[in-house]
């Protein structure tokens, strides 16, 4: 039972971006839980709401202060009924835009990167007393600074029964940052340098997942592969880490993301070959098939190197399914060039891929390149290619139907007397069966698809 305290404050939070800011939204959950913020699903009731942004292309950081102007007026019915609402702004808009977030949305309370989130009770004390010594005209408490301090290290981690509450699969941030600086992307400046949890911290926070019944882990790094931990004075890549996270008993599943080819080495390849509980199913992104603009991209690989590689994954690990990331109308980007992309596309078949229209990103090196490609041109190349890669998916699901796949029963379905889960390939999973089943693997024969899913049939309980 909860203990609901008179002086409980609710929190909303809104994530918008990728899974480190899922992860992330979570551990500012946790910093503030102590202070006597709960978490609420209405955020018209929210005595806090903070929204964690992303950068990534224009129209994600765009959706901010259109967000902004609606938490504005939501602020303002609060206030005529007595009440009142405090407003944060997180993640990689903030970091990227800090004061001038402030500037343009004076609705905003505090503005604060992803570096600074064991800081939020201070800077939420800090904007607390900003408006009580200066109603009419407080300022923000802006903080985007990249602490020295280990940022992890002073956050807290989850009850086990928030833990409980989250289910049974959980994201475990293992590092930040990145240092590739590809020419269209915003990460290496809103995330700073890549740094790395040190081994003993990951294995500490997925013990206590596993405690709580969690079953499944996804290792989460902006650039994962390029993971290096201390472990006593010695550097431990992510293949390493993965076979000291498969010695935890109770985890069932593992899975990372996202990967960069240039850091898919030779031990990391060996752990899927070795690892039954490292999952077959790879987030690899290519971007592009063409050699001039991977280059121009600064990916620091060619086509070819990437193809040889697959190869290499595929032989340790016949089974594993492939995704990747894609960007069309990249400056300069060719009829050819495009083709190039259709080819790579084909040669790998992926089972899945994301796909998106090349966004000038202010600061980054593509920025400044000529031969800007025009709108009509980027959708018409984004249509064939996610027509390919829709083919693609759906010839995948089409593969497995026949197979019997271990899934993991996670949840209710969506009919009553149905549950669903997830095959290891990350496929959407329904069948007819009790609520007695989830928590559990349990064998699963594939006997047709839908859109986006995959539809089974119980074949027998997997023993524990
Ligand atoms: N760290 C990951 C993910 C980065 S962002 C990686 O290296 O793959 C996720 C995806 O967004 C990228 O893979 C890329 O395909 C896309 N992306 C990044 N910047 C972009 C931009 N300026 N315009 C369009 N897509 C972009
Ligand atoms: Fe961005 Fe490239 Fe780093 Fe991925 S590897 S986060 S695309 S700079
Ligand atoms: Fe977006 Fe930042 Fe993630 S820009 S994709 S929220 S790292």
């Amino acid at each position: 039972m909860t203990e609901t305290r008179a002086n409980t404050k609710k929190l909303f939070i809104k994530t918008y971006g990728c899974q480190m800011n899922v992860y992330d939204s979570d551990r500012m959950g946790d910093a503030l839980a102590p202070h006597g913020y709960e978490p609420t699903l209405d955020i018209a009731q929210a005595d806090l709401v903070l929204l964690n942004t992303c950068h990534i292309r224009e129209k994600a950081s765009e959706k901010v202060f259109s967000e902004l102007g609606r938490l504005k007026e939501l602020q303002t019915e609060r206030r005529a009924m007595g009440g009142d609402m405090m407003i944060g702004v997180a993640g990689c808009v903030a970091q990227a835009e800090g004061e001038e977030i402030a500037r343009r949305a004076p609705v905003v309370d505090m503005v604060f990167g992803p570096q600074a989130y064991h800081r939020l009770p201070d800077m939420l004390a800090k904007a607390e007393a900003q408006r009580q010594l200066h109603p009419s005209m407080k300022r923000a408490v802006i903080d985007t600074d990249f602490p020295e301090e280990d940022k992890f290290e002073h956050l807290p981690l989850p009850k086990k029964e928030v833990t409980i509450k989250r289910g049974l699969t959980a994201f475990l941030t293992v590092q930040e940052g990145c240092d590739k600086f590809c020419s269209f992307c915003v990460v290496p400046y809103t995330r700073g340098a890549e740094v790395s949890r040190p081994v003993a911290q990951v294995l500490a926070e997925a013990r206590g997942l596993v405690e709580a019944g969690v079953k499944e882990i996804t290792l989460l790094g902006q650039n994962v592969n390029a993971y290096h931990g201390d472990d006593k004075g010695r550097s431990v890549g992510l293949g390493e880490l993965a076979y000291r996270l498969a010695e935890i008993s109770g985890l069932e599943r593992l899975r990372y993301t996202t990967s960069h080819p240039r850091d898919m080495d030779d031990a990391l390849i060996a752990a899927h070959r070795d690892l039954d509980i490292l999952m077959p199913y790879l987030h690899l992104p290519v971007q592009s098939g063409s050699d001039s603009i991977l280059k121009a991209m600064n990916r620091r690989h060619t086509a070819a190197e990437y193809m040889t590689l697959i190869e290499r994954i595929k032989t340790a690990r016949p089974d594993m399914a492939l995704s990747g990331d894609f960007i069309v109308g990249f400056p300069g980007e060719s009829d050819q060039d495009f083709e190039d992309t259709l080819r790579i596309i084909a040669d790998v078949g992926y089972a899945s891929a994301y796909s998106f229209k090349y966004s000038t990103r202010p600061g980054t090196p593509g920025a400044n390149l000529g031969d800007q490609i025009g709108e009509v041109v980027k959708n018409e190349r984004l249509w064939r290619l996610q027509e390919l890669v829709n083919k693609q998916t759906t010839a995948f699901h089409a593969s497995c139907v026949g197979k019997t796949l271990p899934v993991l029963i996670e949840r209710p379905g969506r009919m009553p007397g149905q549950v669903g889960g997830r095959s290891p390939y990350l496929q959407a999973v329904h069948l007819n069966g009790g609520t007695e089943l989830i928590g559990a693997i349990h064998q699963v024969e594939i006997v047709g698809t839908s859109t986006n899913s995959l539809v089974g049939q119980l074949r027998q309980a997997v023993a524990a």
